[in-house]
């Protein structure tokens, strides 16, 4: 399966439209959880089949992902958790998709495409624009987290989130993980890989202000 796509394509400029809390979701009052480049899911599933009081939405731009994903939701009459294709800045830069950033409690993008070459920075899914349209709409207090095992892409996020004076970072050490979308510290895929071939992984808790 090809891994990289590049998300300026004209292919993601339709987006698939997102449909009213009450439509994804059994509970639309629970928290809500967004995680950006959720590839197939996994991770997603593993945390909504335990935090039965979470809802948990997913973003990919890998439509064949996010179809399998849709699926098994259905197949497994899961209430607390919904898929999207599609480019997550063309998503949620939408007007009549606001209402996620809104009511969002946090935001994770784990191990996102690092896009090396400097010419293909603009292709990273954290972009200065992307922040302001967060720091926007989000709720204060809502948390934005950070993870990779890319020191520059790292850097690169840390200083485009810090850049906006809206958001401060939370020591880990004070954060109170079970109160959080993730209680369990469930890993993602790529931080599963990360951890057998010993890479560092660089990480960032962020909160409005
Ligand atoms: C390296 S993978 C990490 C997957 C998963 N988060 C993990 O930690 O195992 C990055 C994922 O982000 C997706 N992606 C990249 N840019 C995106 C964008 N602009 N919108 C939505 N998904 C994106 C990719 O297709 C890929 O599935």
């Amino acid at each position: 399966m090809r891994q990289h796509v590049n998300p300026l394509s004209s292919n993601f400029n339709e987006i698939e439209k997102v449909p009213p809390l009450i439509e994804m979701f059994g509970e639309p009052k629970f928290n809500l959880h967004l995680d950006i480049g959720c590839a197939s899911g996994e991770f997603l599933f593993d945390l909504a089949l335990v935090n039965t009081s979470w809802n948990y939405l997913g973003i990919e731009i890998r439509e064949k992902l996010v179809n399998t994903a849709k699926l098994k939701v259905r197949e497994q009459e899961i209430k607390n958790l919904y898929f999207v294709f599609g480019n997550a800045n063309n998503i949620l830069n939408d007007i009549d998709s606001q209402f996620i950033i809104k009511n969002v409690k946090s935001i994770s993008f784990n191990f996102p495409d690092p896009w090396f070459k400097k010419r293909h920075y603009k292709r990273r899914v954290i972009q200065p624009e992307f922040i302001n349209i967060l720091s926007g709409s989000l709720q204060k207090g809502s948390l934005i987290f950070i993870k990779t095992d890319v020191k520059d892409l790292f850097d690169y996020m840390d200083c485009t989130i810090k850049s906006n004076f809206n958001f401060k970072t939370i020591d880990k050490k004070d954060f109170n993980f079970a109160g959080s979308f993730n209680p369990n510290k469930v890993k993602t895929n790529r931080e599963k890989h990360v951890i057998i071939n010993q890479l560092k992984i660089f990480e960032k808790i962020y909160t409005k202000i």
